[in-house]
């Protein structure tokens, strides 16, 4: 069996963990080969509060992957979200020995000073984005490698994390048994699962609702902007709903699925739901046009915060691409609708795009950040850096086998 260039992504929900394998095919192309999901446990608002339970779970979907593709497993990228992601702008700058043209190491070299300047107060650096660079005291350039310069300055886009979130994630992830490779922040991952370059280009903001947090990222004329979290997504509905109708948190999860809208206009006023059956009571009649004001408040609340992270860091309200969402609190019925009226641009839906193989079971918004890992990782690092020469060492009945049991409890 020929050895492959793999690359492996894990997204730790709050709510559900995937393992994606991929197979490089080509320049920024990848074929999903593994796919292992399963409920998350241990984890609030995207941070680790039981490390036992989250490795559990962790492991459960590394197996299943492993299962799926016949790979084993050696190390992957992460995503990482939660309240404590920042991001901030910062300088770096280097001197070249004399004039000599840029090279890939001046640029590495430059954006590590950018890195250091800044932040020195025990913050993880997960990314630096280049926003642009000065060279010989010429502002503007997009790419300065290969031009003659005898000084070299970048701005770039310093995203942050907490480190004791990070450490505890790192080490259930390890306690899985598999090591990390990369952090990279959810949303940024999300973002290349579902956007085109034109709605980069143009102008667009991608929120990632999820279930314990809500990734946002926004690019301005091609460059990010802003990338941070909140910590709040679809479980506060669901905890909302739970309060409200007085049923269960799994009784108001499923009626928030099968029920809830955003929306409250587009239910008719006497349309009810029976909270009996799924609370274990009698027969209970609530309005369904209630059960959406109450989503509505609370998205509403969401929507506002979002608002107000990204004022306080330059947003100014432009979008001519408009909102794209993603997340498994995507799916809501009406939250497309809301979200236009709160930011008065087109929003759209966005599952992930882009990937080749065995791709139904992730082909849903919830899958977003999973799937633009993989991409991500090519994107960075072009077509093999970032993933591993690899063989199968189970064969192809395996991988049925692997097929079939996704499908099972
Ligand atoms: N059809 C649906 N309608 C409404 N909400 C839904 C639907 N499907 C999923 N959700 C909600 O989406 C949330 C889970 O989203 P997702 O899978 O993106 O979360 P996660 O990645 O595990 O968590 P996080 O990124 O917040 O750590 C849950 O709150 C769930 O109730
Ligand atoms: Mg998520």
């Amino acid at each position: 069996m020929a050895s492959e260039q793999v690359v492996v992504g894990l997204d730790v929900g709050t709510t559900k963990i995937c393992t994606l394998i991929g197979e490089v095919k080509g320049p920024r192309q990848v074929e999903v080969v593994g796919v292992g999901i399963s409920p998350s446990r241990g984890l609030k608002k995207g941070l680790v509060v039981d490390m036992e339970e989250a490795a559990a779970a962790i492991a459960t979907s590394i197996r299943k992957a492993e299962t799926f593709s016949g790979y084993k497993i050696i190390g992957g990228f992460v995503a990482v979200s939660g309240g404590h992601l920042d991001a901030e702008i910062a300088r770096g700058s280097l001197r070249l020995a004399d004039d000599r043209p840029v090279s890939r190491q001046d640029l590495s070299q430059v954006l590590d000073a950018a890195r250091l300047e800044e932040f020195t107060d025990g913050r993880h650096v997960l990314h630096v984005i280049p926003k642009g660079y000065v060279v010989d005291g010429e502002n503007g350039v997009q790419n300065p490698l290969g031009m003659l310069a005898s000084s070299l300055e970048v701005q770039g886009l310093v995203v942050t994390s907490a480190v004791a979130p990070i450490q505890n994630l790192a080490k259930c992830v390890e306690r899985a048994g598999i090591q990390i490779d990369g952090f990279v922040a959810a949303g940024l991952a999300s973002a290349h699962g579902v956007l085109s370059e034109a709605e980069k280009q143009l102008g667009v903001l991608l929120m990632d609702l999820g279930g314990g947090t809500s990734d946002l990222v926004w690019y301005r004329e091609g460059e990010v902007e802003y990338v941070g979290a909140l910590p709040f997504g679809g479980n506060y509905l669901t905890n909302d709903l739970a309060m409200g109708l007085g049923v269960p948190f799994p009784g108001a999860e499923e009626m928030k699925v099968r029920f809830a809208c955003a929306v409250p206009d587009n239910v008719e006023e006497d349309e009810s739901v029976d909270v009996g059956s799924f609370s274990g009571e009698r027969t209970r009649k609530v309005s369904r046009r209630f059960m959406a004001e109450i989503v509505e408040a609370r998205l509403l609340e969401i929507f506002g915060m979002v608002k107000d992270v990204l004022e306080a860091n330059g947003f100014d309200g432009v979008l001519p691409a408009g909102v794209v969402l993603t997340g498994g609190t995507a799916q809501l019925r009406g939250v497309r609708e809301l979200a236009e009226q709160t930011f008065h641009v087109p929003v759209r839906v966005g599952p992930p795009d882009g990937l080749i193989g065995s791709v139904d079971s992730i082909g849903i918004p919830g899958y977003a950040t999973g799937a633009g890992l993989l991409k991500w990782v090519l994107a960075q690092s072009g077509d093999v850096a970032g993933s591993r020469q690899m063989r199968r060492q189970m064969g192809w009945g395996a991988k049925l086998r692997g097929f079939f049991r996704l499908f099972l409890p």
